[in-house]
């Protein structure tokens, strides 16, 4: 089940409509079927969340009805014309992590490649970085693969700021491919790192 998260913005007249939603316990069998399809799509396009090649369709349909059961963890859907095109999860930190219990992390934001330029990742980013906030997050954490250069324009425009790189982040065809940390505050008295 879903609920819609509104958008952060109003939508550029004649852009095609954009929705995003926050899964509420379980997902839909017909958006488990797009999610699915369009997560194949993205990983045989070079994903970049984790899966070199799109597992068998068993495997990816417990993968996601997993993750919504997972605690503290969110899924997001993008849909561009109703239909479900891309994700995105909101990770908190678990309850021993009280050092780190400031800061949530997004991850596994992926947009269908038919349905990009359509700001479904943009309002998929607004989205979890708006409940990270009413959570009272004060941190938002982030990697990416350095070759995701859609992906960190998007998290660049969205205000997040590189701050490491890691060069041996993933291994992708046999190569080490270099991953990129990037964070943004979400309070002001977060100050300058000591
Ligand atoms: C990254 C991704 C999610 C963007 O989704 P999208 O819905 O197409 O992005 P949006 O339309 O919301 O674009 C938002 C901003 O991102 C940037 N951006 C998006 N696509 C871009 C591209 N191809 N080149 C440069 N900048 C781009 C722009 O700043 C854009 O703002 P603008 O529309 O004002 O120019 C999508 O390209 C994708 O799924 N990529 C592959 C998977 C991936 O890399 N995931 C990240 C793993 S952490």
């Amino acid at each position: 089940m879903t609920d819609a998260v509104p958008p952060a913005a109003p939508a550029a007249p004649g852009a095609r409509p954009v929705v995003v939603e926050r899964v509420e316990e379980r997902l839909r069998s017909a958006d488990l079927d797009d999610l699915c399809g369009v997560t194949a799509d993205a990983i045989r396009e070079g994903g970049g969340f984790g899966w070199v090649a799109p597992p068998p369709r068993d495997v990816m349909e417990r993968f996601w009805r997993g993750i919504v059961m997972v605690p503290g963890r969110t899924l997001f859907l993008g849909r561009l014309d109703g239909v479900v095109c891309g994700s995105l999860q909101l990770v908190r930190p678990p309850g021993n992590n009280e050092a780190q219990a400031f800061a949530a992390s997004l991850t596994t934001c992926f947009v269908a490649p038919w349905a990009r330029g359509h700001r479904v990742g943009r309002g998929m980013v607004a989205a979890a970085e708006a409940l990270a906030r009413e959570e009272g997050f004060k941190l938002l954490n982030l990697d990416v693969r350095a070759t995701q250069t859609a992906a960190i324009a998007l998290y660049r425009s969205a205000g997040f700021r590189q701050w490491g790189e890691n060069p041996y982040y993933a291994m992708v065809g046999g190569r080490t491919v270099a991953g990129l940390y990037f964070h943004k505050p979400l309070v002001p008295e977060l100050g300058e790192p000591s």
